[in-house]
């Protein structure tokens, strides 16, 4: 049976959102999260699965959201890069590595975003991953501005933090 109201959890808020007044059956999740709901952190750019620009959190797992259509995210959780905090560790990681010998870990931005959730996905499964581990991980995402070394630098960072964090809280 075909609903006439689904509902998505974002960022802690649930929607309610009627077919026809908010969404289309043949809508993307990208394009809802986008048009409908203002969260242009997801960023779509080749529509068809191969960048990674578009990728969320769904219950705590990576997805591509240009793959897939809203109504298959009815009764999910669903997390953007707007509904992650100012103290987030993986931003503050991107943010802030830039050094000598690190590279850069975001210089247009575009990518960013994708980045980070995925980021947050591997480090969801697995918070102290090896290099293969994350180069795994990355391997769906483009970045344009060729940050890789600076972003697989950045993982790194944010992978110590977590696990400093949660030892600290063993102590
Ligand atoms: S925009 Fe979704 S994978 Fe490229
Ligand atoms: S920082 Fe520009 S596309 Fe990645």
């Amino acid at each position: 049976m075909i609903k006439e109201t689904i509902q998505l959890n974002v960022n802690g808020h649930v929607y309610s959102l009627k077919k026809g007044r908010d969404y289309e059956e043949a809508d993307t999740l990208s394009k809802v999260l986008r048009e409908r709901l203002g969260l242009t952190g997801v960023r779509v750019s080749c529509e068809q699965g191969a960048c990674g620009a578009c990728t969320v959190l769904i219950n705590g797992k990576s997805a591509l959201s240009c793959m897939m259509l809203v109504t298959e995210a009815d009764g999910c959780d669903i997390l953007t890069i707007e509904g992650l905090d100012g103290s987030d560790p993986v931003v503050d990681a991107f943010v802030n590595t830039y050094g000598p010998g690190e590279g850069t870990a975001m210089q247009c931005g575009f990518c960013t975003p994708g980045f980070v959730m995925e980021t947050h996905s591997l480090l969801n499964e697995n918070p102290n991953p090896t290099d293969a581990e994350i180069t795994e991980a990355l391997s769906g995402h483009i970045c344009r501005c060729g940050c890789y070394h600076g972003i697989h630098k950045a993982v790194e960072k944010a992978a110590d933090h977590i696990c400093k964090c949660k030892e600290e809280a063993n102590e």
